[in-house]
């Protein structure tokens, strides 16, 4: 592991609210690893923006009869404090739409333009007559070749998942008339010219996930197609070219670059020089399993085009999607949660909780239950965790008026359970390093269960033989957990922080600190709460009803 690092998660379209499908894959896991790093001294900052451009962004835009940078601005502003809420600490959140990221998406085409990775072709596309513009993407409905879906866009059957290769009946979205074709000129990206370098890359790098380095080499395999980089539009990134003029760049040459720019921007503001601190750190790019083909063939040829200027990423976790009540999530059938909605149901650390629990590591996909959530809450949460804490700190404070005893000689039970404590950071550093959280956070509940087992075996209320050894060992088993529950649940870390009155707070200290028997004799504690309430299933039964209706949004 360098001492620096950057972590992106997927930008998210501002065009519509955040939901559990977007934070289970990408914005936690993230979040969970950056604040990790941070814990080991590593120089870490979690960076991201809105996904402001694109063809179905200007469309919804012009439906609501906005202006579309009013339109961006307004999702930029409330994705950002939804994330917040949910304990989502970016270092920066910017936009594609920034002065920062227009100039260097320009920089970057040119520099591609001069060595040689993009050509010109003129193309045919449809064209609407009544409104006086091309119409690509979305702006062109008809029925699905494949399914016979009717009222599909011509780029994506929402129906059956496939990309047409030309609609049937086309008509134009906006006024709904049958378009005409007309030539016009487009820019190329030649991703053919990286097949040998991508081939490198993906052997190379030993971090890249290998289920997906799989799936990516078979593309390859297949033979790869040169990208169509341009939209006869006026929202988008200029094509800074004379002769391109009412021309942009398609939302997808530009958006990852924003990755780069928002992080220089962010790091030059701090006075360090950003280019430099990019290259020489540990490159993140959190995705889900939709947009591999962006993350590991576009965007690390565009960064190759350009002579490797900035390095190509280390990491792109990839995980799988979120279903709901073992559906597919669909905003159009209101089978979603909103954050926000979520939210003002639930804290945020339960969300967190359960999230990390049911998303492995890997591309398969996972499943929000309502049941299972107010299951895995109130037992394991609540009965586990928070039982523990609760029982030891209670105690602690009604038998020995808060103050830390002195310890006796310890028993085999007690030698264990310093081991315990002892171990616990080799136990999940490994597991932590490979990103494997859900396995993590399972250890940390496998912890907890042996501490509570071991209080309740010695007995402490008996006063007997042992009680101080007890006392002292299960406070600092508290201490042990506030450090290591903090990347996934802070909030809840912080309140353990400040029940066992220790200074400073749990972000400001060491991870490798968790397994130190720091809490020494004489220590006093501060006063016990329980930390967690309970998941009651009327309430449940209440929130499962609304899915599907327009309750969560
Ligand atoms: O699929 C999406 O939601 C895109 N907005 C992700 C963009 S990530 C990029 F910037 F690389
Ligand atoms: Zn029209």
């Amino acid at each position: 592991m360098t001492k620096k690092s950057i972590i992106t998660s997927a930008l998210p379209y501002a065009n519509g609210e955040i939901h559990l499908g977007h934070v289970a894959s990408t914005y936690l896991p993230a979040d969970i690893t950056t604040r990790f790093l941070k814990l080991k001294g590593v120089e870490a900052y979690y960076i991201c923006a809105s996904d402001d451009y694109g063809t179905p962004i200007l469309l919804q835009a012009e439906k609501e009869k906005k202006d579309p940078q009013e339109y961006v601005k307004f999702w930029n502003k409330r994705d950002y404090e939804d994330f917040t809420a949910l304990g989502i600490n970016f270092d920066f959140f910017y936009r594609t739409s920034s002065p920062e990221n227009i100039t260097f998406v320009q920089e970057v085409f040119k520099k591609l333009l001069t060595n040689g990775h993009i050509y010109e072709k003129e193309i045919i596309q449809f064209y609407c007559k009544f409104d006086n513009k091309f119409l690509p993407d979305r702006y062109v409905i008809g029925t699905c070749p494949y399914c016979k879906a009717e009222d599909q866009y011509s780029d994506l059957c929402e129906k059956c998942g496939r990309v047409p290769e030309e609609i049937e009946n086309p008509h134009c979205s906006i006024c709904k008339n049958p378009p005409t074709k007309e030539k016009t000129k487009h820019y190329f990206f030649k991703l053919t010219n990286f097949v040998q370098e991508l081939n490198k890359w993906l052997e190379e790098d030993s971090h890249l996930q290998k289920d997906v380095k799989k799936y990516v080499q078979n593309w390859i395999k297949e033979g790869l197609v040169d990208w169509d980089i341009t939209r006869d539009i006026h929202w988008g990134v200029p094509i800074p070219l004379a002769n391109a003029e009412g021309k942009v760049f398609y939302g997808w040459f530009d958006n990852h670059l924003a990755y780069i720019s928002s992080t220089i921007k962010f790091l030059t503001d701090k006075g360090i020089d950003g280019k430099q601190f990019w290259n020489a750190a540990d490159i993140y790019h959190f995705i889900g399993k939709d947009i591999v083909y962006h993350h590991y063939l576009f965007l690390p040829a565009m960064r190759i085009g350009i002579k490797k200027e900035y390095k190509l990423p280390d990491y792109i976790p990839t995980r799988g999607h979120l279903m709901l009540q073992a559906k597919k999530i669909s905003k159009s059938r209101n089978w979603y949660i909103g954050l926000k909605d979520f939210l003002s149901l639930y804290p945020a650390d339960y969300l967190r909780f359960y999230l990390t629990l049911i998303t492995p590591h890997s591309q398969d996909d996972l499943n929000f239950d309502w049941e299972e959530f107010a299951a895995r809450i109130n037992s394991e949460l609540i009965g586990n965790l928070g039982n523990f804490v609760n029982r030891a700190l209670g105690f602690t404070q009604k038998s020995v008026d808060g103050i830390v005893p002195e310890t006796e000689e310890f028993d085999s039970s007690d030698l264990e359970a310093q081991n315990k404590i002892k171990n616990l950071v080799n136990d999940l550093s490994p597991l932590m390093e490979q990103n494997n959280l859900d396995k993590t956070l399972k250890r940390i509940l496998e912890f907890s269960a042996h501490f509570n087992q071991y209080f309740q075996q010695k007995e402490p209320w008996k006063g007997a033989k042992g009680t101080n050894n007890c006392i002292y060992l299960s406070v600092n088993a508290v201490h042990s957990i506030a450090i290591a529950l903090y990347p996934f649940l802070p909030e809840s870390s912080e309140q353990i922080w400040v029940q066992l009155n220790l200074s400073g707070k749990v972000s400001e200290q060491k991870w490798d600190s968790m397994s130190d028997l720091s809490i020494s004799t004489n220590h006093k504690i501060g006063i016990s709460s329980p930390l967690f309430k309970k998941v009651e299933m009327v309430d449940i039964e209440k929130h499962k009803a609304k899915l599907g209706t327009n309750g969560f949004s």
